[in-house]
């Protein structure tokens, strides 16, 4: 393994589980959102909020590029890295993709207040959260490498089905 990402939708739990993973294999974790958040001396909902979703989607680009240079760790994307053809790309060809797959409501319950992510916030958030999911989910499962369903496990348990579908495969 070089790198790992997880991919998906919000809620999936990509950080929880991303954490688990990392502590079990013995490799860093890094959170893309994080990761952005530092370099922009800025939160997620405030640069989409001053400077627009475009502004963010080039930050996310240019965090995902300097996570490349890194050897080996697992990395939590947010869940519209795969919006953009050239990180898709950057994913495949850099790393193991596994996609954490939840359904939009669960998605919703599990975010609870989703002021922390703007593209779901306000009264239409279970709404925009169905139709954003049904949108990318071509996205995820094109560049997706393995698929794991997170609805009804807990992190530990998603972790150890990431982990054994690997090992498996010999991807690990
Ligand atoms: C986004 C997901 C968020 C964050 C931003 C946009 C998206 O990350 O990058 O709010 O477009 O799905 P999480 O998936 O970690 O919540």
């Amino acid at each position: 393994m070089t790198r790992l990402y997880l991919i998906g939708f919000m809620g999936a739990g990509k950080s929880t589980v991303g954490n688990e993973i990392a502590g079990r294999l013995g490799v860093p974790f890094i959170d893309l959102d994080d990761e952005i958040e530092s370099r922009a001396s800025q939160a997620v909902k405030e640069i989409f909020s001053t400077r627009g979703e475009e502004h963010f989607r080039a930050l996310e680009r240019e965090a995902l590029l300097a996570v490349t240079a890194i050897e080996r760790a697992v990395v939590a994307c947010g869940g519209g890295v795969v919006l953009r053809d050239d990180n898709r790309v950057t994913l495949k060809s850099t790393g193991t993709v596994v996609y954490l797959k939840v359904s939009a409501g669960e998605a919703i319950a599990r975010i609870g207040d989703a002021d922390t992510r703007p593209l779901l916030s306000g009264a239409g958030g279970g709404l925009a959260a169905t139709a954003l999911l049904a949108s990318r989910e071509a996205l995820y499962k094109a560049v997706a490498d393995i698929e794991v369903e997170t609805l009804g496990r807990t992190a530990s348990e998603v972790a150890t089905a990431v982990i054994t579908d690997l090992e498996e495969r010999g991807m690990w």
